[in-house]
């Protein structure tokens, strides 16, 4: 697929998903975390055009918005919400960008596995670092019976290697699920996700 066309396609998803709800992971997060402290900062990897990071900033946090489309932060940009001036995006791809100081909460919305499998473990092994503790992960991983699996560049881990990586953090939701349904793209696919939220010990 050329850059341009995936380009395009990322345009058609975030119109049609447009007016979606934060995800369950994030908000399992909020609620988690309750009244953020003082400057309370996270970053959202791969955020689109800001499905999460809305709610993220009406709850007080500040946040680094990144996505490797232009057209997702033009997207975010175009939002109009309160505290968007609590919003820094960074164009960037998710595997690239180095975590924020003082960074206390990473959420990554079905977006982590969209990078291949070296780079997924070099990203996780910062993020697992990097977080202080009480700290928190939240987004989606693939499993190993994904219709995707196979496909250049991305990564599925067996429910044991993602609970291998997630050592060292309790586990405040695992939920793993397997559905068939159409992709927002059209697409007849099975649906194999981790549903995940952690906080580091
Ligand atoms: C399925 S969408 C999810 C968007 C949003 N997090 C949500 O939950 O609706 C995946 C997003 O990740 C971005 N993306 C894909 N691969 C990426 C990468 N390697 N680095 C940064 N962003 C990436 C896409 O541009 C897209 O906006």
């Amino acid at each position: 697929m050329s850059q341009q066309d995936r380009s395009a396609g990322w345009a058609a998803y975030y119109t049609q998903l447009r007016d979606r709800p934060p995800r369950k992971t994030a908000l399992a997060a909020l609620d988690r975390f309750g009244t953020p402290p003082d400057g309370a900062l996270a970053i959202d990897l791969g955020c689109g055009d800001g499905r999460d990071v809305v709610e993220i900033v009406r709850r007080g946090w500040s946040v680094v918005a990144v996505d490797s489309e232009p057209t997702a932060l033009q997207q975010l940009a175009a939002r109009d919400m309160p505290g968007a001036e609590r919003i820094t995006p960074v164009l960037s791809r998710l595997e690239d960008v180095p975590l924020p100081l003082g960074v206390l909460w990473v959420n990554s919305s079905f977006a982590m596995p969209l990078c291949e499998p070296a780079k997924f473990h070099a990203l996780w092994l910062r993020i697992a670092e990097e977080l202080p503790a009480g700290g928190r992960f939240s987004g989606q991983w693939y499993g190993p019976r994904d219709s995707w699996v196979g496909r250049e560049g991305m990564t599925f881990l067996s429910r044991k290697e993602a609970e291998h990586l997630l050592e060292g953090f309790e586990i405040e939701m695992f939920e793993e699920e397997e559905a068939d349904r159409v992709t927002p793209r059209g697409n007849p696919k099975h649906w194999h996700i981790f549903h995940i939220l952690a906080r580091k010990r």
